[in-house]
């Protein structure tokens, strides 16, 4: 016999108007898959949305009508931001209603105060569209993982990013910064505030909450390494390429001895590698684990279409077993503290570029200074010098950070270098 589970959808933006379609186009075939109806009993929404037809719709101005409506058994909060997101799950689990929510966000910075409350009501919250949109990747973390120890998690978790860093590295491309983020804007991907994005944040959300259910710690945003891609230049990609890479931007998390890493930025991998095959606007998450080794999940990380899916696969979750998989997937009781490693706690090598002056003595100095560091050099070379200045770009092999930190203050100290040391980390993974 079908069943009825009724779901209140709050916000009709991109992902709100892409939920409502994807619920109504695919109904029968969702009932064939779990015996429940999934029925739109309310929408809650400051205006209609052009691709909606609302005509049958109960549909509300006031999205706290939603939370209350006895007729709503789920509430998809979809209208992004944090102070009302917030405001809105609260109120949905004090009446006692599961929540299925887009916003990275709001699980990042206020998840644990949501995850307590909803633990206490006896019932579910679900985020698989706040991480890298269409790939079910929390439930490849959470559940398809569950028998495995965790060792590291590292992705390209900003589409608009990765197609900012796409279209720059394009062979000729001289496309400037600003006009290919207005084209991912006008195709949806970039959020509300798109420094969001090209900062970073955006990407910080999704690790934190992506290293919360590898590590079963709580999330931490707060103690998080962010480094964004505006700083990144068209000659450090070409430079990038000469060597045999490509610039990406990608989050890392890993499990090590002294603690966990947990960091955001731009970082020069292999051209041969699986991550660096990842462009345009599409996203890929890497997980290591054991005994499974390292998996990869590949997918559109944004739009309409690719996070709906995500939020309707929620709700289908939630309506066949709603409190079968706990939150971060593990027990609330055994969430554990580890400590965050401080970024310059951390090892990495280094891509550095400098411009000094093109005259005798001068590499032998900036040597010397890496030397007295301990920073052993791969490569060192001096790239189109022009009117006694030249481009320096130097390869080192693993470092502490702050040993590096130490270097680059001598370094931007010398009189024969000029302006400010470029630094992008290595990751080979
Ligand atoms: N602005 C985000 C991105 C949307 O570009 O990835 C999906 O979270």
């Amino acid at each position: 016999m079908t069943r009825r589970i009724g779901v209140g959808i709050c916000g009709l933006g991109t992902v709100g108007s892409g939920t409502f379609n994807l619920l109504r186009a695919n109904a029968d075939e969702m009932i064939r898959k779990t015996g429940i109806r999934f029925d739109i009993a309310q929408v809650g929404c400051r205006r209609d949305h052009p691709d909606c037809d609302l005509s049958d719709v109960d549909v509300t101005r006031d999205i706290f009508d939603v939370v209350k409506n006895p007729g709503v058994d789920v509430v998809a909060e979809l209208i992004g931001g944090i102070d009302v997101a917030f405001e809105l799950v609260m109120a949905a689990i004090g009446n006692g209603k599961h929540v299925v929510t887009a916003n990275k966000a709001l699980i990042a910075e206020r998840g644990e105060e949501i995850f307590a409350a909803a633990t206490a009501a006896g019932v579910s919250v679900r985020y698989e569209a706040a991480v890298a949109g269409g790939i079910p990747v929390i439930k490849a973390v959470r559940e398809g993982l569950a028998g495995n120890r965790i060792d590291f998690i590292a992705g390209i978790i900003n589409g608009t990013g990765n197609f900012i860093l796409t279209a720059m590295s394009e062979p000729g491309s001289n496309r400037a910064f600003a006009e290919v983020l207005k084209e991912a804007q006008e195709l949806g991907y970039a959020e509300a505030d798109p420094t969001f994005d090209v900062e970073g944040i955006d990407a910080a959300h999704k690790l934190a909450i992506l290293s919360a259910i590898a590590f079963g710690t709580p999330i931490r945003f707060d103690a998080m390494y962010t480094e964004g891609i505006s700083a990144v230049t068209p000659a450090d990609i070409r430079y990038a390429d000469q060597l045999g890479y490509c610039i990406k931007h990608l989050g890392i998390t890993r499990r090590g001895e002294d603690g966990i890493e947990l960091r955001v930025h731009p970082a020069l991998i292999d051209k041969t590698s699986m991550l660096a095959q990842v462009n345009g606007v599409m996203n890929a998450v890497m997980v290591g684990s054991e005994p499974a080794g390292v998996t990869m999940y590949y997918g559109a990380g944004a739009g309409a279409g690719p996070t709906a899916s995500a939020v309707v696969s929620d709700i289908v979750d939630v309506g066949r077993a709603p409190l079968a998989v706990p939150n971060l997937g593990f027990d609330a009781d055994s969430i554990r503290s580890m400590p965050v490693l401080a970024i310059d706690q951390t090892r990495c090598c280094f891509y550095l570029k400098l411009t000094a002056l093109d005259k005798a003595g001068v590499m032998a100095r900036i040597s010397s200074v890496l030397g007295q560091h301990n920073i052993s050099i791969e490569s060192l070379v001096q790239r189109d010098a022009r009117a006694g200045h030249a481009p320096v770009v130097i390869v080192t092999d693993e470092v502490q950070e702050s040993e590096l930190d130490a270097a680059i203050t001598e370094l931007q100290a010398l009189p024969e270098v000029e302006e400010k040391v470029t630094r992008i980390r290595i990751e080979s993974l």
